[in-house]
């Protein structure tokens, strides 16, 4: 992926500021999503905070997310809510957006989306609705 085998994700792609820019791009597209929107709180605050915290960790920089909170867990903390696979395609979509919003480009960003790629999948915890 980069010449320097020492350099992690989150180094590469600019640190703490730029996790916080693609964070609030992110959650800016999931507030305006059909899919997503119903089942998010109405303020973004928390969930935007511990996003932060979670992707800093998960891209190789410090562990925030766990200090506060403990073990992630993700597929556990999701399980109230109805993850289906086409709210994981939005969710996925809303990523992308933001990665273009924020202009985070090359292979860092494919790296990093093929791996968000992955952990939303796990995430899917009910069938789509047939009905709809
Ligand atoms: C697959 C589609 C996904 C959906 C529909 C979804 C939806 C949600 C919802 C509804 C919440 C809770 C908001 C609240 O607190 O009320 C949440 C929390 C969270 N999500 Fe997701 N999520 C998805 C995938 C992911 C992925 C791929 C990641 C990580 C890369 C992630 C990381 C988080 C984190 C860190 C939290 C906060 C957990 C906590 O400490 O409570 N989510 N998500």
């Amino acid at each position: 992926m980069q010449t320097d085998p020492d350099q992690t994700p989150y180094e590469l792609i600019g640190g703490a500021e730029t996790v916080r820019n693609l964070v609030n791009a992110f959650y800016a597209r999931v507030a305006q999503d059909p899919d997503l929107s119903p089942i998010f709180p109405d303020d973004f605050t928390e969930v935007r905070e511990k996003q932060y915290m979670f992707l800093t960790q998960f891209l190789g920089g410090p562990h925030l997310y766990s200090q506060v909170h403990g073990h992630p867990m993700l597929r556990k903390r999701h399980l109230p809510f109805p993850i289906t696979p086409r709210r994981a395609k939005a969710w996925l979509a809303c990523m992308s957006r933001a990665m273009d919003d924020i202009r985070l480009q090359g292979p860092v960003r494919d790296f990093i989306f093929a791996r968000l790629s992955q952990v939303a999948r796990h995430m899917v915890n009910q069938p789509d609705d047939t009905s709809r």
